[in-house]
C-alpha cells in the first residue's frame, strides 16, 4: 500500500485509542448531570474489522437547561456556573473566552482574535468579526528583505509577529448588544483563574514546559509561564501544579473596571506599546485605540431541510463549507456509506475545487472584493464540478488557482454555548501558532499573537505551515489577514438544531464539513460524529492526508485505484465542541476526546 506516516502536525503526542461504537445504554456522570443515553443510533459497517470508525467511544453530555462545550475543563465549567447564574449564552460565551485565555494560553487569549456566530431564541442570526488587523505601520513586504527574499521566521516569532488583537473588543461588543449579567460578573470568573491559580492538566503541563526555551529567549527577565527561571527539567511543570497569574489578573481587572478602555487604553495600552518598542514590533497606541470589531451579516444557506449559519469573510471557513456542502448534496452519502470510496472521491473532489477557490479569491472584504454569492451559486458550482470524473482523481494541477497551499496550525479553539431559551454561540478564536509569537506582553502577563503569518507575506511562498496566497491576501495597514476559522450553527427545519467548530488551521472547514455530514447524511449522534475519524484535502499538495483507521483497506484500494494519494497521519485532526438539539429538545454537548476538551450541561 502506497501509504506513509507523516509527523504531520508539530504537537504534542496524542495516544491514538480507537475503539469500535457499539449499540450500547451508558450512564453519563458529570458534576451537573447523571443520565441515561441510548447511544448506537449509527452502526458502523464494513467487512473489514480492523478498521474502525471512531477516535473513542466517549459519550456525549446530556442537559435540558444549557451545555457548554470548550478546550478545558475548567472554561467549561465557568460557562456552565454562569448559565447557571442566569446568564444568557452570550454572557457564557464571553466568561469562557476570558476564562481560556487563562486556563488555555495556548490558543485562548486576549492578545488574539476570534469570530462568533450567534442564533437568538427567535431565530435571528448575527456574526461578529474580531480578527487581528495589521498595525498602522505594517507594509506589503514588511517581511522580505531587500532582494525580496522571505526573512524567515520574523512573521511567526517575536514582537513582529502580531497583529493588533481583537479579543477584547470582540467580547465588549457581543456582552453590549446580547448579555444579561453585568460586565463584571462575566469576568469575575477568569479574574479568579488567574489570581488564586488553577491545577494543570497533564496536557497544560506538557505545552508549557514545550516552549520554555522560547519563553526563556523571547522573553528575557520575565518569569511568565515558567515554573522557575533556572532551565532544569527538575522545574518542568507536572500535573496538578497550580499556575497562578498575577499580572494577568490585574490586567483582567481592568478590562473588568474599564471596559474596552481597561485594554485599548491607559495602562495596559501603555504596556504593550512598551513591549513593542522594547522588541521593535509595530504596534502602537493609536493601533489599539482605533481598533474595532465588526458586526457582519452570516452566511445563510440552504442545505435540504436544514440552514447553515456561518462566518462570512473575513473568514474563507463560511463560503468553503456552503461550497462542499452545496457539492455533495446531490449524492446519496447515507446509502453509500461513511467513508465509503464513493463517499470520499465526491468529499475529496469537492474540498480540491473549495481550496483553490480560496487561494484565488478570499481575502480582507474591507480591501478586496470577496464574490461571496457566486462562489456558493449552484450555477457556479455545477460549471466547477464538469471535470469530475469517477475514472480517475482530478488533478490538482488543472483546477485553476496554481499556488501550493499548506496547512495552518492547529493551536486555534472552538467553543459553543447554548442556554435554556435556546440562544446558542458558536465562537473559534486564536493566536494563530501555539502560545502565538510567544511574546508575553511585560506587566500585563498575556501571550501575543502571531496572526501577520496568516497573511501572504510574499506572493507564492509559504508561511508558517506552507500556506500560500496571493494578492487579496497581500498585507496592508489596518487589514485584516485570511482565517480558516468556521464557527457554524445549524438549524433543521426553522429550529435550532447544531452549534459546531473546531481549531485546525486549513483542516477547520473540512472537520466541520465531515461532522456536519456525520450527523445529518450518516445519523451519528453530536458525540459519535466528533468521535468520528477524519480526512482532510486541500487542493495542493495533492494527496489525501486521513486519520489512522479512518478509511477501511477497500476504501483505500479503490481511492488507489483512481489516482488519489493517500497518507496516514500519526497525529489527529480536529478538536471539535458541539451541541446538537436532539428530538426531544434535549441538548447532546460533545467534546472532543482527542485532547482535555470538556462538555458541561445541566
Ligand atoms: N490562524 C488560523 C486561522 O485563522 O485560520
Amino acid at each position: 500500500m502506497n501509504i506513509r506516516l507523516v509527523p504531520y502536525y508539530c504537537l504534542l503526542g496524542f495516544t491514538l485509542v480507537v475503539a469500535s461504537c457499539k449499540t450500547q445504554s451508558t450512564t453519563t456522570t458529570t458534576a451537573d448531570t447523571k443520565v441515561k443515553q441510548s447511544q448506537g443510533v449509527y452502526q458502523y459497517r464494513d467487512e473489514d474489522p480492523t478498521v474502525k470508525p471512531f477516535f473513542s467511544d466517549r459519550v456525549g453530555v446530556i442537559g435540558r437547561n444549557g451545555m457548554v462545550a470548550s478546550a478545558h475543563p475548567e472554561a467549561s465549567q465557568v460557562g456552565l456556573a454562569i448559565l447557571k447564574a442566569g446568564g444568557n449564552a452570550v454572557d457564557a460565551a464571553v466568561a469562557v473566552q476570558f476564562a481560556l485565555a487563562v486556563v488555555y494560553p495556548g490558543a485562548g487569549n486576549i492578545g488574539g482574535g476570534g469570530f462568533m456566530v450567534y442564533r437568538d431564541k427567535a431565530g435571528k442570526a448575527y456574526s461578529l468579526d474580531y480578527r487581528e488587523k495589521a498595525p498602522g505601520r505594517a507594509t506589503q513586504n514588511m517581511y522580505l528583505d531587500s532582494l525580496g527574499n522571505v526573512r524567515p521566521g520574523l512573521s511567526i516569532s517575536g514582537h513582529l509577529a502580531s497583529g493588533v488583537p481583537g479579543s477584547v473588543d470582540g467580547m465588549v461588543e457581543a456582552h453590549k448588544r446580547f448579555g444579561k449579567l453585568t460586565w463584571a460578573q462575566v469576568l469575575q470568573p477568569a479574574i479568579d483563574l488567574a489570581s488564586k491559580g488553577f491545577p494543570l492538566t497533564e496536557r497544560d503541563a506538557l505545552g508549557l514546559n514545550r516552549i520554555k526555551t522560547d519563553l526563556n529567549t523571547i522573553n528575557p527577565g520575565k518569569a511568565y509561564f515558567l515554573k522557575s527561571v533556572a532551565p532544569a527539567d527538575t522545574v518542568s511543570w507536572h500535573k496538578g501544579d497550580l499556575l497562578i497569574q498575577a499580572d494577568l489578573a490585574k490586567t483582567l481587572q481592568r478590562i473588568q473596571a474599564q471596559g474596552r478602555a481597561g485594554f485599548y487604553e491607559g495602562e495596559t495600552a501603555r504596556l504593550l506599546a512598551e513591549e513593542m518598542v522594547r522588541g521593535k514590533g509595530l504596534i502602537t497606541e493609536e493601533d489599539l485605540k482605533n481598533y474595532h470589531s465588526i458586526w457582519r451579516d452570516p452566511i445563510l444557506a440552504a442545505y435540504k431541510n436544514y440552514n447553515v449559519i456561518t462566518m462570512p469573510p473575513t473568514s474563507s471557513g463560511g463560503i468553503a463549507l456552503v461550497q462542499m456542502m452545496r457539492f455533495t448534496e446531490p449524492y446519496p452519502l447515507r446509502k453509500w456509506g461513511w467513508n465509503k470510496d464513493s463517499t470520499v472521491q465526491v468529499m475529496i473532489e469537492a474540498e480540491r475545487r473549495v481550496y483553490a477557490d480560496r487561494a484565488k479569491f478570499l481575502g480582507d472584504p474591507d480591501f478586496v472584493k470577496v464574490p461571496a454569492t457566486q462562489l456558493m451559486s449552484p450555477e457556479y458550482l455545477r460549471t466547477r464540478w464538469t471535470d469530475f470524473s469517477w475514472a480517475k482523481a482530478t488533478d490538482s494541477r488543472a483546477v485553476r488557482g496554481g499556488t501550493i497551499p499548506g496547512y495552518e496550525s492547529l493551536e486555534t479553539t472552538h467553543f459553543s454555548v447554548v442556554d435554556k431559551e435556546g440562544n446558542a454561540v458558536s465562537i473559534t478564536t486564536t493566536l494563530n501558532g501555539g502560545y502565538g509569537s510567544r511574546v508575553v506582553i511585560g506587566g500585563a502577563g498575556f501571550f501575543m499573537n502571531n496572526e501577520m503569518d496568516d497573511f501572504s507575506i510574499k506572493p507564492g511562498s509559504p508561511n508558517m505551515y506552507g500556506l500560500i496566497g496571493n494578492q487579496a491576501n497581500a498585507i496592508a495597514p489596518h487589514k485584516r489577514m485570511l482565517s480558516s476559522m468556521t464557527p457554524t450553527i445549524l438549524e433543521k427545519d426553522g429550529k435550532l438544531f447544531m452549534v459546531v467548530g473546531t481549531p485546525g488551521g486549513s483542516t477547520i472547514m473540512t472537520s466541520v464539513y465531515q461532522t456536519i455530514l456525520n450527523v445529518i447524511e450518516h445519523g451519528m449522534t453530536m458525540q459519535q460524529s466528533v468521535n468520528a475519524l477524519k480526512f482532510h484535502h486541500q487542493w495542493l499538495p495533492d494527496k489525501t492526508i486521513f486519520e489512522n483507521g479512518a478509511f477501511s483497506t477497500a476504501t483505500i484500494e479503490a481511492l488507489k485505484s483512481r489516482g488519489y494519494i493517500l497518507e496516514q497521519l500519526s497525529n489527529t485532526l480536529g478538536r471539535m465542541d458541539c451541541v446538537l438539539v436532539r428530538p426531544d429538545g434535549s441538548y447532546e454537548g460533545a467534546s472532543d476526546p482527542r485532547a482535555d476538551n470538556t462538555a458541561r450541561g445541566y
